[in-house]
């Protein structure tokens, strides 16, 4: 597994930190395997299976908020991720660094993560920023937008004088 590298991140600070932690701790994890460590192992594990349900809690919000059409398989992608990384556990649990374990760690597992972070991510990223450029925007009127009436009234008072 290789280290974090700016070619996973999406322009998104928020989504760009919490990858770039869940990629961490993947390679943190990918690297007790190799020490076959596995008790810095299964606390690395645990430690992602945290932060990928708060990761996911958020991009869940994100896409409920700004009515995501693409949520509902997005969300299955993410059910099913956290369900690969129980059966690691367990597995992990059961039978230590196994070949099994190494072979569903090392080739399905970490290019799920790579997979889903370039694409279902990038995607609901894009959605985000569209939304976010169709919300008005708080605060003084954008140029080009019609006059409101607090605009207007300003327009009509008194200059003061020098
Ligand atoms: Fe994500
Ligand atoms: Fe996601």
């Amino acid at each position: 597994m290789n280290p974090w590298n700016a070619t996973m991140n999406l322009g998104h600070e928020d989504a760009d930190t919490a990858h770039r932690e869940l990629h961490d701790l993947a390679f943190q994890a990918a690297g007790a395997m190799a020490r076959e460590d596995v008790a810095d192992l299964g606390a690395s594990l645990r430690a992602l299976t945290r932060a990928s349900v708060d990761h996911f809690a958020w991009e869940e919000g994100e896409m409920a908020r700004t009515a995501y059409p693409e949520a509902a398989a997005h969300r299955d992608a993410h059910l099913t991720f956290l369900l690969e990384l129980r059966r690691i556990a367990k597995e992990l649990n059961e039978h230590g660094v196994s070949p099994l374990f190494r072979l569903w760690f090392g080739s399905r597992f970490v290019d799920w993560m790579r997979f889903h972070v370039l694409g279902a991510d990038a995607q609901l990223m894009r959605h985000l920023r569209l939304a976010a450029a169709a919300a008005p925007a708080p605060g003084p009127t954008p140029a080009g937008a019609t006059a409101t009436a607090p605009v207007a009234a300003a327009s009509l008072a008194p200059t003061p004088s020098a």
